[in-house]
């Protein structure tokens, strides 16, 4: 596997792979891997003949007082787990390489709508910070096909939107989100909980799985159910930033005729800020 840590001598790359039909599959990440990013590689080795994954700490989705400086570094074990699981570039650029110019005077991308409710609204610019980096990336690699973790649902959203209406020439594929066998959704913000921290935090997907049934079971009080799912979360000992039950296509609130849901979760546990979703298809109820 190559590294590469500049825009021209990875666009020189991956040129030269086009050039011979190759069809080029890139997997952004910011790093600190764990088996749910190497999933998203062996995904990308499906759907193309060439991948590239980007390793970069992204300052602009980080807000004030976020975890940007603490968040974990590890380039030397990512790029040996990368290479050992088949990637065919790392393209790991310093923040230089990216922003040239301070960030508030960097061009941005907004996806209006989607980008302020639920994290969006916890984390003012947390998805301009996403959109402009994963526009720049695309605009680096020139991929044809991307691949995300649904476990970030909001962002994969609102990479699919941008993709939309910027006429981007990128095919989106999402991954099912990796869990640890008690449940817990692989994360790399899930080295911050302390032992007893870990052994709280599947309570997360429990509490979505527990709304799933009765959403299954054709409850459909929505804000009874979301209130219910915030008394569990704090009973078991996390802070919950918000329990949503949404339209899994846009991330609207649901009326009774909305067969595809999605149940949407972030809670925090010590200094970790967990997020989960579960997606449901319910039956329509009749009119
Ligand atoms: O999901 C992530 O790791 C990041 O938000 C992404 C998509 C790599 C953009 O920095």
């Amino acid at each position: 596997m190559e590294r590469i840590d500049t825009v021209e001598a990875l666009r020189g790359r991956v040129a030269a792979w086009r050039g011979e039909g190759a069809r080029v599959a890139l997997v952004p990440t910011m790093g600190n891997l764990h088996e749910g990013h190497l999933r998203l590689v062996d995904r990308a080795r499906e759907a193309g003949d060439l991948v590239v994954v980007s390793i970069f700490v992204n300052p602009m989705q980080f807000g004030p007082g976020e975890d940007l400086a603490a968040y974990p570094r590890t380039l030397q074990r990512d790029s040996e787990l990368l290479e050992a699981r088949g990637a065919h570039l790392l393209f790991a650029p310093a923040a230089g390489e990216v922003y040239p110019r301070p960030l508030e005077a960097m061009t941005r991308v907004e996806v209006p709508g989607l980008s302020d409710i639920l994290c969006g609204a916890s984390r003012p610019g947390h998805f301009v910070g996403v959109a402009t980096v994963v526009a720049k990336l695309f605009n680096m690699v020139q991929p044809d096909v991307a691949i995300f973790g649904e476990k970030d649902f909001q962002q994969l959203l609102v990479i699919r939107r941008m993709v939309e209406d910027l006429d981007m020439p990128v095919e989106i594929v999402g991954v099912e989100t990796v869990r640890e066998p008690d449940g817990l959704a692989m994360s790399s913000r899930n080295g911050y909980l302390s032992a007893e921290e870990r052994r709280v935090a599947p309570a997360l997907y429990r509490t979505l799985r527990a709304l799933g049934d009765r959403l299954r079971a054709g409850d459909r009080a929505y804000a009874t159910l979301e209130a219910e799912g915030r008394s569990r979360l704090e009973a078991e000992g996390l802070r919950p930033d918000y329990v949503a039950i949404r339209r899994a296509d846009d991330l609207a609130e649901p009326d009774g005729e909305t067969p595809a849901l999605v149940v949407l979760a972030a809670a925090w546990l010590g200094r970790a800020r967990l997020i989960d979703n579960l997606r449901i298809d319910v039956e329509a109820k009749p009119a």
